[in-house]
């Protein structure tokens, strides 16, 4: 049997949360949340996460079946014991579809944390973010007082937002309002500056995106299950996804590196910044899923690293 990666178990902090999270976060969302691949693989892939030393996990509410797939991998397994893993899962601000609303329906958001724990058969979540909110939204004091008593109830260990606004983001590290911040970090959108800040502030930085959805890849238009076929009509669905093909695709030199793994470098990328906790990647194969670990432990010829950093 082959060895297994060891610069997986090489844990970071999560900002001042005190909570320790593996380099990369299995996120459990977009094909993953679908019926795209099947229940027995959604669990297969989270089981094989955690044996190859994935221990932090990301997963919403709004995100299709991925919390009910969750809860049954947690439920099959009885080898990963709740505490041995870092569990984030989101709410959105208002009814599903309302993320961007620029108040707290606190109603709303209070059965939505409470079916997210029924759905996935557990007691507490690790890190609960707020999804993609208006940036408003953060003006409402009730957003905080929900955190705050979800914490002191023992649900909640550490409050945050998940978003694709760099303002947000930065409004976060300035006034400290919340724990850990996801935001989107990869080759083709690059945060580092505000990454920096939220690391100075304490606050936790989860890169999301972290292999820009696999969009700068040869193989997007390799299409043969239907998997495929999503994520092509995703990157082209939405003004922002085709904003963010158009900026990955400048990174298909990476495919043409002789002796590096396009995507392992790319992921290389994020890792290497010292201030992101953990790079939140999706891979639906076990292959992908298991070159995507293996990045940490791979030799990326220093010249392909810095060609990225400076292009
Ligand atoms: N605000 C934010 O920052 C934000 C927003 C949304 C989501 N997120 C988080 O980020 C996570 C990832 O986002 P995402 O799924 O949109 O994009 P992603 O992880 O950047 O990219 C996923 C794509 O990369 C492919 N892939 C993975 N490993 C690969 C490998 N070794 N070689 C070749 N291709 C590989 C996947 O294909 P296969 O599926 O075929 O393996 C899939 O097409 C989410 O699950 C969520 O946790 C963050």
């Amino acid at each position: 049997m082959p060895d297994l990666p060891t610069g997986i178990h090489k844990k970071r902090l999560l900002g001042n949360t005190g909570i320790k999270v593996s380099p990369i976060c299995y996120g459990c969302a977009s094909a993953y949340a679908r019926d795209l691949i099947s229940d027995q693989t959604a669990i297969e892939l989270f089981h094989r996460a955690y044996q190859l030393g994935v221990s932090f996990f990301d997963t919403g509410r709004s995100y299709g079946k991925a919390e009910a797939r969750v809860g049954q991998a947690l439920k099959a397994s009885s080898e990963i014991r709740r505490e041995s893993i870092v569990l984030a899962t989101k709410f959105d601000l208002q009814e599903v579809g309302g993320g961007h609303a620029e108040r707290l329906d606190l109603d709303w958001a209070r059965r939505s944390v409470e079916t997210s724990l029924k759905t996935m058969g557990i007691d507490y979540v690790d890190v609960l973010f707020v999804h993609e909110p208006n940036p408003l939204a953060l003006n409402d004091d009730n957003l905080f007082s929900f955190f705050d008593d979800l914490k002191r109830q023992g649900i909640v260990k550490a409050s945050g937002v998940n978003t694709f606004d760099a303002e947000v983001a930065e409004r976060v590290a300035r006034e400290k309002l919340l724990d850990v911040v996801m935001l989107n970090h990869n080759i083709a959108v690059r945060r580092d500056e505000t990454i920096q800040k939220l690391y100075n502030a304490g606050v936790g930085v989860v890169a999301g995106q972290a292999l820009a959805q696999g969009l700068f890849l040869n193989d997007l238009f390799k299409v043969s299950v239907k998997k495929d076929v999503w994520y092509l009509m995703r990157a082209f669905g939405s003004k922002a996804s085709r904003s963010l093909f158009f900026k990955a695709r400048r990174y298909r030199f990476l495919n043409k590196l002789k002796g590096v793994d396009a995507a392992q470098l790319a992921l290389k990328f994020v890792l290497d910044n010292p201030f992101v906790a953990s790079a939140a990647l999706s891979a639906c194969t076990l292959e992908h899923l298991t070159r995507d670990v293996e990045a940490l432990d791979a030799t990326i010829p220093q010249d392909a690293l810095i060609r990225v950093k400076n292009s």
